[in-house]
Protein backbone atom coordinates (compact mmCIF):
# COMPACT_ATOMS: atom_id res chain seq x y z
CA UNK A 1 0.00 0.00 0.00
CA UNK A 2 1.52 3.35 -0.87
CA UNK A 3 1.08 6.49 1.45
CA UNK A 4 -1.88 8.10 -1.01
CA UNK A 5 -4.20 4.68 0.02
CA UNK A 6 -2.69 4.27 3.32
CA UNK A 7 -4.16 8.30 4.12
CA UNK A 8 -7.67 7.33 1.57
CA UNK A 9 -8.32 4.12 3.53
CA UNK A 10 -7.81 6.41 7.23
CA UNK A 11 -9.80 8.79 5.77
CA UNK A 12 -12.63 6.52 4.93
CA UNK A 13 -11.93 4.56 8.11
CA UNK A 14 -12.75 7.94 10.15
CA UNK A 15 -15.39 9.53 8.27
CA UNK A 16 -16.83 6.23 9.34
CA UNK A 17 -16.13 6.24 13.17
CA UNK A 18 -17.36 9.98 13.61
CA UNK A 19 -20.26 9.21 11.91
CA UNK A 20 -21.76 7.52 14.79
CA UNK A 21 -20.66 9.81 17.25
CA UNK A 22 -22.57 12.88 18.52
CA UNK A 23 -20.64 14.77 21.32
CA UNK A 24 -19.80 17.35 18.62
CA UNK A 25 -16.57 15.60 17.23
CA UNK A 26 -17.00 16.01 13.38
CA UNK A 27 -15.32 15.36 10.30
CA UNK A 28 -14.64 19.19 9.80
CA UNK A 29 -13.13 19.15 12.99
CA UNK A 30 -10.58 16.49 11.73
CA UNK A 31 -10.15 17.81 8.57
CA UNK A 32 -9.64 21.28 9.13
CA UNK A 33 -6.98 20.15 11.90
CA UNK A 34 -5.22 18.21 9.27
CA UNK A 35 -4.70 21.31 7.04
CA UNK A 36 -3.79 23.26 9.84
CA UNK A 37 -1.31 20.67 10.91
CA UNK A 38 0.12 19.93 7.71
CA UNK A 39 0.62 23.75 7.41
CA UNK A 40 1.90 23.92 10.97
CA UNK A 41 4.72 20.61 9.33
CA UNK A 42 5.84 22.07 6.64
CA UNK A 43 6.95 25.35 8.51
CA UNK A 44 8.78 23.04 11.09
CA UNK A 45 10.18 20.74 8.34
CA UNK A 46 7.96 18.03 9.82
CA UNK A 47 7.33 14.43 8.24
CA UNK A 48 4.36 15.29 6.68
CA UNK A 49 3.21 11.99 6.04
CA UNK A 50 2.64 11.17 9.68
CA UNK A 51 1.30 14.18 10.68
CA UNK A 52 -1.35 13.56 8.11
CA UNK A 53 -2.03 10.17 9.36
CA UNK A 54 -1.97 11.18 13.10
CA UNK A 55 -4.41 14.29 12.79
CA UNK A 56 -6.97 12.00 10.94
CA UNK A 57 -6.61 9.91 13.88
CA UNK A 58 -6.06 12.17 16.58
CA UNK A 59 -10.06 12.21 17.74
CA UNK A 60 -10.94 8.34 17.14
CA UNK A 61 -9.76 7.26 20.31
CA UNK A 62 -10.78 9.98 22.72
CA UNK A 63 -11.64 9.09 25.94
CA UNK A 64 -15.21 10.62 25.62
CA UNK A 65 -16.18 7.99 23.20
CA UNK A 66 -15.35 5.32 25.38
CA UNK A 67 -16.99 6.40 28.98
CA UNK A 68 -13.69 7.83 30.13
CA UNK A 69 -11.42 4.57 29.38
CA UNK A 70 -8.37 6.01 27.12
CA UNK A 71 -6.81 2.91 26.59
CA UNK A 72 -9.94 1.53 24.87
CA UNK A 73 -9.66 4.84 22.73
CA UNK A 74 -5.71 3.75 22.46
CA UNK A 75 -6.24 0.28 21.28
CA UNK A 76 -9.16 1.13 18.72
CA UNK A 77 -6.57 3.39 17.03
CA UNK A 78 -3.46 0.91 17.02
CA UNK A 79 -5.46 -1.60 15.54
CA UNK A 80 -6.78 0.40 12.88
CA UNK A 81 -2.73 1.21 12.32
CA UNK A 82 -1.64 -2.41 12.79
CA UNK A 83 -4.66 -3.38 10.04
CA UNK A 84 -2.42 -1.47 7.41
CA UNK A 85 0.78 -2.39 5.83
CA UNK A 86 3.17 -0.16 7.82
CA UNK A 87 6.33 -0.72 9.99
CA UNK A 88 5.86 -1.03 13.86
CA UNK A 89 7.63 2.07 14.21
CA UNK A 90 5.36 4.45 12.44
CA UNK A 91 2.92 3.06 14.22
CA UNK A 92 4.56 3.81 17.29
CA UNK A 93 5.24 7.39 16.11
CA UNK A 94 1.14 7.70 15.09
CA UNK A 95 0.52 6.05 18.81
CA UNK A 96 3.07 9.02 20.58
CA UNK A 97 1.03 11.97 19.00
CA UNK A 98 -2.71 10.61 19.69
CA UNK A 99 -1.48 9.93 23.33
CA UNK A 100 0.43 13.47 23.93
CA UNK A 101 -2.22 15.52 22.44
CA UNK A 102 -4.84 15.85 25.16
CA UNK A 103 -5.50 19.48 26.55
CA UNK A 104 -7.08 17.57 29.37
CA UNK A 105 -3.37 15.66 30.51
CA UNK A 106 -1.75 18.88 30.91
CA UNK A 107 -4.10 19.33 33.62
CA UNK A 108 -3.26 18.74 37.53
CA UNK A 109 -4.27 15.62 39.34
CA UNK A 110 -6.45 16.39 42.87
CA UNK A 111 -4.80 17.38 44.77
CA UNK A 112 -1.67 17.87 43.05
CA UNK A 113 0.61 21.22 42.36
CA UNK A 114 0.76 23.65 39.65
CA UNK A 115 -0.43 22.24 35.88
CA UNK A 116 2.00 21.05 33.37
CA UNK A 117 1.74 24.12 30.94
CA UNK A 118 2.24 20.93 27.93
CA UNK A 119 1.96 17.01 28.01
CA UNK A 120 4.41 16.11 30.69
CA UNK A 121 7.31 14.12 28.35
CA UNK A 122 10.37 16.05 27.99
CA UNK A 123 10.98 15.20 24.55
CA UNK A 124 8.39 15.70 21.87
CA UNK A 125 8.90 15.48 18.36
CA UNK A 126 7.71 18.21 15.61
CA UNK A 127 4.72 16.26 14.16
CA UNK A 128 3.31 16.45 17.61
CA UNK A 129 3.83 19.94 17.91
CA UNK A 130 2.24 20.22 14.93
CA UNK A 131 -0.91 18.48 15.50
CA UNK A 132 -1.41 19.82 18.78
CA UNK A 133 -1.23 23.10 17.95
CA UNK A 134 -3.31 22.38 15.02
CA UNK A 135 -5.90 20.78 16.93
CA UNK A 136 -5.81 23.74 19.48
CA UNK A 137 -5.73 26.10 17.47
CA UNK A 138 -9.09 24.81 15.94
CA UNK A 139 -10.71 25.35 20.02
CA UNK A 140 -9.97 29.22 19.48
CA UNK A 141 -11.37 32.14 17.39
CA UNK A 142 -14.41 32.38 15.86
CA UNK A 143 -14.72 28.70 15.69
CA UNK A 144 -13.58 27.61 18.64
CA UNK A 145 -16.18 29.61 20.10
CA UNK A 146 -18.91 28.02 17.64
CA UNK A 147 -17.85 24.56 18.80
CA UNK A 148 -17.87 25.72 22.66
CA UNK A 149 -22.03 26.10 22.22
CA UNK A 150 -22.27 23.50 20.19
CA UNK A 151 -21.00 20.85 22.65
CA UNK A 152 -22.61 22.99 25.80
CA UNK A 153 -25.75 22.66 23.64
CA UNK A 154 -25.66 19.11 23.09
CA UNK A 155 -25.35 18.61 26.69
CA UNK A 156 -27.63 21.09 27.75
CA UNK A 157 -25.81 23.16 29.49
CA UNK A 158 -26.47 26.60 29.73
CA UNK A 159 -24.53 29.51 28.01
CA UNK A 160 -23.88 31.42 30.91
CA UNK A 161 -24.90 31.70 34.82
CA UNK A 162 -23.70 34.32 37.25
CA UNK A 163 -23.86 32.45 39.62
CA UNK A 164 -21.35 29.70 38.80
CA UNK A 165 -17.96 30.80 38.43
CA UNK A 166 -15.45 29.48 36.46
CA UNK A 167 -12.59 27.40 37.91
CA UNK A 168 -9.39 28.52 36.61
CA UNK A 169 -7.32 25.95 38.19
CA UNK A 170 -9.33 23.35 36.86
CA UNK A 171 -8.12 19.67 38.03
CA UNK A 172 -8.30 17.27 35.37
CA UNK A 173 -11.14 15.16 37.31
CA UNK A 174 -13.17 17.97 37.55
CA UNK A 175 -12.83 18.62 33.88
CA UNK A 176 -14.19 15.54 32.89
CA UNK A 177 -17.04 15.92 34.77
CA UNK A 178 -17.68 19.46 34.30
CA UNK A 179 -21.41 20.81 34.25
CA UNK A 180 -20.65 24.11 33.97
CA UNK A 181 -22.09 26.89 31.35
CA UNK A 182 -20.46 26.89 28.15
CA UNK A 183 -18.85 30.36 29.03
CA UNK A 184 -17.02 28.75 31.66
CA UNK A 185 -15.12 26.86 29.17
CA UNK A 186 -13.34 30.16 28.06
CA UNK A 187 -12.13 30.24 31.10
CA UNK A 188 -11.08 26.74 31.82
CA UNK A 189 -9.40 26.23 28.42
CA UNK A 190 -9.83 27.95 25.65
CA UNK A 191 -8.27 31.37 27.10
CA UNK A 192 -5.08 29.11 28.35
CA UNK A 193 -4.31 27.74 25.06
CA UNK A 194 -2.38 30.67 23.48
CA UNK A 195 0.85 29.95 26.04
CA UNK A 196 0.57 26.59 25.60
CA UNK A 197 1.42 26.31 21.61
CA UNK A 198 4.62 24.74 20.60
CA UNK A 199 5.62 25.67 17.24
CA UNK A 200 6.11 29.51 15.90
CA UNK A 201 3.15 29.76 13.18
CA UNK A 202 0.53 28.38 16.22
CA UNK A 203 1.53 31.48 18.34
CA UNK A 204 1.30 33.54 15.55
CA UNK A 205 -1.91 32.40 14.67
CA UNK A 206 -2.81 31.73 18.19
CA UNK A 207 -2.75 35.38 19.35
CA UNK A 208 -5.05 36.27 16.40
CA UNK A 209 -7.67 34.17 17.61
CA UNK A 210 -7.29 34.72 21.73
CA UNK A 211 -7.45 38.21 20.62
CA UNK A 212 -11.03 37.32 18.58
CA UNK A 213 -12.08 35.62 22.21
CA UNK A 214 -11.08 38.05 24.33
CA UNK A 215 -13.00 40.88 21.89
CA UNK A 216 -15.94 38.32 21.87
CA UNK A 217 -16.29 38.19 25.34
CA UNK A 218 -16.06 41.74 26.09
CA UNK A 219 -19.26 42.03 23.93
CA UNK A 220 -20.93 39.37 25.53
CA UNK A 221 -20.54 40.69 29.03
CA UNK A 222 -21.49 44.06 27.88
CA UNK A 223 -24.87 42.93 26.16
CA UNK A 224 -25.21 40.59 29.14
CA UNK A 225 -25.56 43.80 31.14
CA UNK A 226 -27.64 45.57 28.61
CA UNK A 227 -24.64 48.25 27.94
CA UNK A 228 -24.35 47.63 24.57
P1 LIG B 1 -10.60 18.59 20.73
O1 LIG B 1 -11.17 17.69 19.70
O2 LIG B 1 -10.28 19.95 20.18
O3 LIG B 1 -9.50 17.99 21.53
P2 LIG B 1 -12.56 18.21 22.85
O4 LIG B 1 -12.81 16.81 22.48
O5 LIG B 1 -12.00 18.45 24.21
O6 LIG B 1 -11.71 18.99 21.77
O7 LIG B 1 -13.92 19.02 22.72
C1 LIG B 1 -14.56 19.32 21.51
C2 LIG B 1 -14.91 20.80 21.45
O8 LIG B 1 -15.82 21.10 22.48
C3 LIG B 1 -13.71 21.73 21.65
O9 LIG B 1 -13.84 22.87 20.84
C4 LIG B 1 -13.77 22.08 23.11
O10 LIG B 1 -13.19 23.33 23.41
C5 LIG B 1 -15.27 22.06 23.36
N1 LIG B 1 -15.55 21.68 24.74
C6 LIG B 1 -14.99 20.68 25.47
N2 LIG B 1 -15.48 20.66 26.73
C7 LIG B 1 -16.37 21.68 26.80
C8 LIG B 1 -17.20 22.21 27.82
N3 LIG B 1 -17.22 21.69 29.04
N4 LIG B 1 -17.97 23.28 27.52
C9 LIG B 1 -17.97 23.84 26.30
N5 LIG B 1 -17.21 23.39 25.28
C10 LIG B 1 -16.43 22.32 25.51
NI1 LIG C 1 -9.56 17.27 18.05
Amino acid sequence: MDRQDIIEKTEYFVKETLSKDSTGHDWWHIHRVRNLAKRIAWHEDADIFIVELAALLHDVGDYKFFQGDEEAGAAKVRKWLSSLEISPSLIDKIMEITSQISFMHTLPDKGKGKSKKNSSTTTISKETMAVTDADRLDAMGAIGIARAFTYGGFFNRPIYDPNIKPSKSITKEEYKITEAPSINHFYEKLLKLKDMMYTKLGRKMAKRRHRFLNLYLKHFFKEWKGKM
